[in-house]
């Protein structure tokens, strides 16, 4: 017999259970606060699916504390190629992969919105925008910092806003510990700073 399909709310419901079996405490706070970031996002921008966004947010971390033996199990069953992608962005490409298979649940914009949360990509949607500068916005760093207040309201203003100060500061980062910087972040970076210019 084939299983009813669950609504998107059903599935919020399955996953804010699953999920904290997967990650430590503090992990969990950051991904609740990613997927409000990502559900207020999505109504303030217009993207059409906001429970979507906010599944997406609950989700994007899954992995995070996963083995690497793990992430690379999923890449070989699902085909996945990830040669170049740096090691702190495997939990990205591997999340999608390690819900579709053990939970059954897959959705092409979920999947990339996901995948693309650590390093961006050089073609994003709406979804893939939001989830991005919420991961940013929800982030421990951001938390600690009084100018949170104020990076949050100009996101809602713009989201490239939050998405060139996720890009800004990752290649700050990542330039001071002397680490290599994929394409798709310099890209990310250029592409916010761009539309950032041209709305100011
Ligand atoms: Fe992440
Ligand atoms: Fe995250």
């Amino acid at each position: 017999m084939k299983e009813i399909e669950k609504t998107i709310e059903e599935w919020i419901l399955f996953f804010e259970t699953e999920v904290p079996k997967h990650v430590t405490e503090t992990r969990w706070d950051h991904i609740k606060r990613v997927a409000f970031y990502s559900e207020e996002l999505a109504l303030i921008h217009g993207y059409e699916e906001p429970k979507k966004a906010y599944l997406a947010g609950l989700c994007h971390d899954i992995t995070k504390q996963k083995k690497m033996d793990i992430h690379y199990e999923l890449f070989i069953e699902f085909k996945v190629n990830t040669e170049g992608i740096p090691s702190q962005a495997l939990h990205a490409y591997s999340a999608p992969l390690f819900i579709n298979k053990h939970f059954g649940f897959f959705d092409p914009e979920f999947q990339s919105a996901i995948q693309s949360h650590t390093l961006g990509n050089p073609n994003p949607s709406l979804l893939d925008q939001i989830v991005y500068a919420a991961d940013f916005l929800g982030s421990d760093y951001c938390q600690r910092l009084q100018e949170l207040k104020d990076w949050t309201i100009k996101t809602k203003e713009n989201l490239h806003f939050g998405i060139f100060m996720k890009a800004f500061k990752t290649i700050s980062l990542l330039m001071e510990k002397k680490e290599m910087i994929h394409p798709y972040t310099f890209f990310t970076y250029n592409f916010s700073l761009q539309s950032l210019k041209e709305n100011f």
